[in-house]
């Protein structure tokens, strides 16, 4: 059987996938905002133990259509295993659609665009990258590890490689003060890099995290449901993507947009023009948790 071993986390859009287990924990591990593997030392699990679950998966059900490779940053291992695994998958279900799996900036800058491009042609066709922010002082003040050249830099080799990328924006993560500029700056790391899909989250303190802790300090400059619209409007406006899906739906979310852009671009637009010009009536949704 599968036996997932600790809290696992996916996606929104990977609620339908096979989730396993290819690695444990983030090699990175360090962002002040991420509890998610806090708990967990990274290791990269045993192949024969995947091939057991997935053995296991096969005999209790239909073969899935979509895999999730968890956890926080599973291109972090060799090339050689993800190969193996991708080889086993395809073997068991010739007829898997996508594997994706999370990629943290540093597996970004690890992995050679060749091994990228030949684990694609093995079925990893997707990753989930982090920007969280395209401005330098946010990016440090998260300890994210990378600036934003190096963020460009490393999502351009995925792009090199023909994967798809769905990238995320952390709202709220420059509070008041740098609202703007993490608006402007994030739009402009998100033009350089063109990915299929951008989607917004809102920056929430989680317990046994340093973000937590400034915000019991009072430290933490939360940006209000409207500032955090003016924000997301800000950021829409500075966008110039080709080809992109956007999602603002995630539950931290206040207001959930969705749409094409740029098609769509000037109707979200418009619907913050109305909820900043009319908050009392704005559709936002209650806050989701204190606590993820
Ligand atoms: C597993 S990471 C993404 C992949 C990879 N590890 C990386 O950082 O690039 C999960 C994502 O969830 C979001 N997230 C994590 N903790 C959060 C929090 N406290 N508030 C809002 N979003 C959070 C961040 O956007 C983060 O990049
Ligand atoms: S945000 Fe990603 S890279 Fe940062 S600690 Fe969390 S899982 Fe690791």
């Amino acid at each position: 059987m599968i036996q997932y071993q600790g809290q696992v986390f996916r996606p929104p859009s990977e609620g339908n996938s096979l989730i396993l287990q290819a690695t444990l924990g983030c090699s990175w591990n360090k962002c002040t905002f991420c509890a998610m593997y806090r708990d967990k030392k990274f290791r990269v699990r045993k192949l024969e133990e995947l091939y057991k679950e997935i053995d296991w998966y096969d005999e209790q059900f239909s073969p899935p259509t979509k895999v999730f490779l968890a956890d926080g940053d599973a291109l972090m291992a060799k090339a050689s295993f993800l190969g193996e695994l991708l080889d086993y998958l395809h073997n068991t279900w010739p007829e898997i659609q996508r594997v994706s799996c999370y990629a943290s900036p540093q597996a970004l800058a690890v992995r050679t665009v060749e091994e990228m491009r030949l684990l694609k042609e093995k079925g990893l066709t997707q990753y989930y990258l982090g920007v969280e922010s395209g401005n330098d002082h946010c990016l440090a003040a998260m300890e994210k590890g990378v600036d934003s050249a190096e963020m460009i830099r490393v999502a351009q080799r995925a792009n090199d490689a023909g994967v798809r990328l769905s990238v995320m924006i952390l709202l709220g993560m420059g509070g008041f003060a740098l609202s703007r500029e993490h608006a402007q700056d994030s739009a402009k790391v998100i033009n350089a890099i063109q990915p299929r899909f951008v989607s917004t989250l809102v920056a929430t303190p989680v317990a046994g995290t340093p973000l937590w802790d400034s915000d019991q300090r009072g430290e933490f400059d939360h940006l209000d449901p409207i500032a955090l619209a003016a924000e997301l409007r800000e950021f829409l406006m500075n966008l110039d993507l080709k080809a992109s899906v956007f999602r603002s739906n995630h539950a931290s979310n206040y207001l959930a947009l969705a749409g094409t852009l740029p098609k769509d671009q000037a109707a979200m637009i418009a619907t913050l023009d109305r909820v900043l010009a009319n908050p009392d009536n704005a559709p936002f949704r209650p806050e989701w948790m204190r606590a993820l």
